[in-house]
């Protein structure tokens, strides 16, 4: 026993556990054993595995490793709910949304100690951050039931949702999940994470206890087989995932082509700037809650210090001091600030990365203090002279492992803070509102935060950049992923000129008579160019297409662009990039110098569209006021596009800021090759993307004929460039381009699929038609808000303010 004066000498703390009973109580009663709750009632148990306290490895329970069958039930199930929970309306929805806030605030306690008992986070964490953060999850959304009537007019819900979570936030990435789907109608399938399925499995109950309607949420457990038979499943119409890179990979090839709605939430490498003119000390704490939270098993991590020369030796020795005193141990003790880390599993890779860069030449530093032996723990960890190519420095490691590195200027910084693969969060601090707010959206990342760190709330999206994945959750960005326009509403039919019709006259035009050749040099002097970095180019292959007229005449050529032809046009418009700097005034300005120089060559146009569909005169007039009109909405859409400021509750503002993807490219529709080019053209670049286009392939020569009116409208060289040439071909090569940020396709089903397949390569956002057509004509289908929204990715800045 220690005696009272020598804890006054020490000042230690003596231990301050949470009490387990009512955790173990609920165990208890369910003879730790768990089968899946399906259409609102406990199946029997089935092939069971463990599920183990990470703090001391002992067995808490077994859980049912659901089988692809117990999957289909699951499904089944969903869909019978599903109906019925939208046609509660929106009023109905959120009571039940609101219920379930309530119920999670009344077992708090409960579910955090579930929580850390199954998960090994300090119970500091999972009772003041992740259950509270919950119950506001399901407030906040509760008032999205009760207003999506009037916020989300024309939509419905997808459908069935099947969500796949991770371990390191079991239950508030559940309720990321199930909070807006179930706001907008959806019915889910949820499965967690294999090493933490008891607060999914608790929560289920509250379902039932609530009185919420058996079958609206459906958890299965399982590892990742469940997993993958849920992506497979065809009965559902939206897969949501949060987990590793990797998967998301395999879950992007997985549902190619079906036309499953995809989010993916996924790793991160965040950078935590740190200027010269910051305050150190709250640099430290911050430090501490961007790597040392949850053992720094957070996806959104800070777990790449930047720290500005002149103050980064001092940076290095607070953090060293500090970090003497954070204490680790058992995540049931109150007075914990490091629990354990998940599992064996992902204790070795936290070694073997640290090894790795302790090979790579960084310098390793652990505080004096050993870890406990029982458990799966590991010290924090701090590595200093990292190189920025080095494997640490490029590598998510999801553990508590912080690397340091310097820079000179604030472009250094961004430069460092860009140089990865990932875009999920960033946090950079400086007293200087000025210089962070210059450098805030200069960083690819879905999160900014200004003097802060891991700050999160259901009225912001959250969600990456580049390969942290697309999508938001929170906030109203986070709707749209449960969403789609209702039938007959937005999305349009088919058009006139739909695909098919397309294919058949192209087959009765081929079955007619082979087309008349011209003679070589008449159809030399009709080729054209493509057009990349603001010139004419002749393709790298030196040849040409014919194009044909409606009467099957040659009627020019283009040229016959390739991987070569590709590559030089993705390298000029990111050489562009300046457009997405432009003002939104100055991008308005030259969209309408567009429609006025297109305006002055209108009869060449009609002609054409005539002499090549074989359509009216009228019609053709018809198609160019069409696409005069939508250069117009564009340029009007320009300066209007803009964000919001959210209502977090902290005291900061929170702006959702609108950004360009980046560079886009676009697969044009064959039907309407002007109206079509221009739709699915000018919303990318009205938001300052940059483009490389892929025009009609029957009818490129709308396309071409644009060259001249591009040339007079002062649109910077690089910010259009357009490719003729084997259109699938070519459609391949920019969907496995890894310099492509995004990509639009409008074309077959097969088409479709392939782009989906390949964009997993750098998991570019993608955007099919899966075969169907758009009414290019109609003011409501063929243009506006969701051709933005696609054009566009949600950066949250968070920007606090003093007392
Ligand atoms: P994981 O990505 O395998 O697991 C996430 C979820 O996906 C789990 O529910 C798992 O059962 C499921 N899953 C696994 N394979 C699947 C498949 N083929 N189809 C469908 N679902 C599947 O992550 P894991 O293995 O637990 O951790 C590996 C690494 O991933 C970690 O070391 C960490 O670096 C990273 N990670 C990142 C997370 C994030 O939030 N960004 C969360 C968890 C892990
Ligand atoms: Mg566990």
């Amino acid at each position: 026993m220690t005696s009272i004066p020598e804890i006054f000498a020490s000042m230690a703390y003596g231990p301050a556990p949470e009490s387990t009973k009512p955790a173990e109580a609920w165990l208890e009663r369910h003879d730790r054993t768990f089968g899946l709750h399906v259409g609102g009632a406990w199946t029997d148990p089935g092939e069971l595995f463990d599920t183990v306290n990470p703090a001391n490895g002992r067995v808490l329970a077994r859980v049912t490793q659901a089988s692809p069958t117990d999957v289909d039930r699951a499904v089944v199930a969903a869909r019978a709910a599903q109906p019925g929970w939208w046609a509660l309306g929106g009023h109905g929805r959120a009571r039940h949304l609101y219920a379930l806030a309530r119920a999670v605030q009344r077992h708090a306690r409960l579910l955090s100690v579930v929580e850390s008992l199954d998960n090994g986070k300090p119970i500091r964490e999972s009772r003041d951050i992740d259950v509270p953060l919950v119950a506001r999850h399901f407030y906040h959304h509760a008032g999205w039931a009760q207003l999506m009537d009037r916020e989300l007019p024309g939509m419905e819900p997808v459908g069935i949702a099947g969500q796949i979570i991770p371990w390191n936030f079991p239950l508030l990435m559940l309720a990321w999940k199930i909070a807006p789907a179930l706001a907008t109608g959806n019915t889910v399938v949820l499965k967690p994470a294999e090493f933490t399925s008891l607060t999914a499995l608790l929560f289920a109950e509250l379902c039932e206890e609530t009185g919420l309607p058996a079958g609206v949420v459906n958890v299965i457990t399982g590892d990742g087989r469940t997993g993958a038979a849920l992506v497979a499943h065809p009965g559902v119409d939206k897969i949501a995932f949060t987990g590793s890179t990797e998967v998301g990979r395999l879950i992007r090839v997985a549902t190619a082509g079906t036309g499953k709605k995809l989010s993916l939430e996924l790793g991160g490498k965040s950078p935590f700037i740190v200027f010269d003119d910051a305050d150190l000390d709250s640099v430290v704490e911050g430090v501490v809650d961007a790597i040392w939270f949850n053992q720094g098993q957070v996806c959104c991590a800070g777990s790449r210090i930047l720290a500005q020369e002149g103050i980064a030796p001092r940076l290095e020795e607070k953090l060293k001091a500090r970090m003497e005193t954070l204490r680790i141990g058992d995540p049931l003790d109150k007075a914990v600030d490091i629990g354990a880390i998940i599992a064996p599993v992902q204790l070795d890779k936290i070694r073997e990365l640290v090894e790795k860069g302790e090979e790579e030449g960084a310098q390793l530093w652990q505080p004096v203090w050993s870890c406990p032996s029982e458990g799966y723990f590991y010290p924090p960890t701090l590595f200093t002279g990292v190189a920025p190519a080095s494997t640490i420095a490029q590598v998510e490691i999801f553990g508590p492992v912080v690397v340091m590195m310097s820079f000179r200027t604030p472009a250094e910084a961004v430069e460092l803070a860009n140089n990865t693969r990932y875009g999920l969060a960033a946090s950079l601090w400086s007293e200087n509102i000025n210089l962070a707010l210059d450098i805030a959206p200069k960083l690819k990342a879905g999160s900014v935060w200004i003097n802060c760190t891991n700050v999160f709330d259901a009225a912001a999206g959250f969600g990456g950049y580049r390969e942290s994945g697309f999508g938001r959750e929170g906030g109203k960005e986070g709707l749209w992923e449960y969403v789609k326009a209702a039938e007959g509403r937005g999305r349009g039919d088919a058009g006139k000129y739909a695909p098919d019709a397309v294919g058949k006259s192209r087959a009765k035009a081929g079955a007619a008579s082979p087309p008349p050749r011209l003679p070589a040099a008449a159809a030399i002097d009709r080729t054209s160019k493509l057009y990349i970095g603001g010139a004419q180019v002749r393709p790298d292959s030196g040849y040409s297409l014919p194009v044909h007229d409606a009467a099957g005449r040659v009627a020019g050529e283009v040229g016959q662009g390739n991987r070569k032809d590709i590559r030089n046009a993705v390298e000029a418009a990111h050489a562009a990039s300046g457009w997405a700097r432009a003002t939104a005034h100055l991008r308005a300005q030259v969209l309408y110098y567009v429609a006025e120089n297109l305006a002055a060559r209108r009869d060449e146009f009609v002609a054409r569209l005539a002499n090549l569909t074989g359509r009216s005169k009228k019609q053709g007039q018809e198609e160019v006021a069409l696409a005069l009109s939508r250069l117009f909405s564009y340029a009007a859409w320009a300066d209007k596009w803009d964000g919001r400021v959210h209502h977090t509750p902290y005291r900061n503002v929170t702006l959702a800021m609108p950004e360009p993807l980046g560079v886009m490219a676009v697969v044009c529709p064959e039907e309407w090759p002007l109206l079509g080019f221009l739709s699915t053209t000018l919303p990318p670049i009205a938001m300052g993307n940059t483009v490389v286009a892929l025009p009609s392939g029957r009818w490129p020569l709308l396309a071409t004929d644009l060259y001249q009116v591009l040339d007079t409208s002062d649109l910077p060289k690089g910010v259009l460039n357009i490719v003729t040439g084997p259109r699938e071909e070519l459609a391949a090569i920019l969907a496995a381009h890894d310099d492509v940020d995004a990509m639009w396709y409008w074309g077959t089903v097969e088409g479709s699929a392939e782009v989906e397949r390949l964009s997993a390569g750098n998991l570019k956002q993608t955007w099919v038609s899966h075969g169907r057509g758009v009414r290019w004509d109609s003011g409501v289908g063929g243009e506006g808000e969701r051709f933005l929204r696609h054009a566009t990715q949600v950066k949250n800045v968070w920007v606090p303010y003093g007392e």
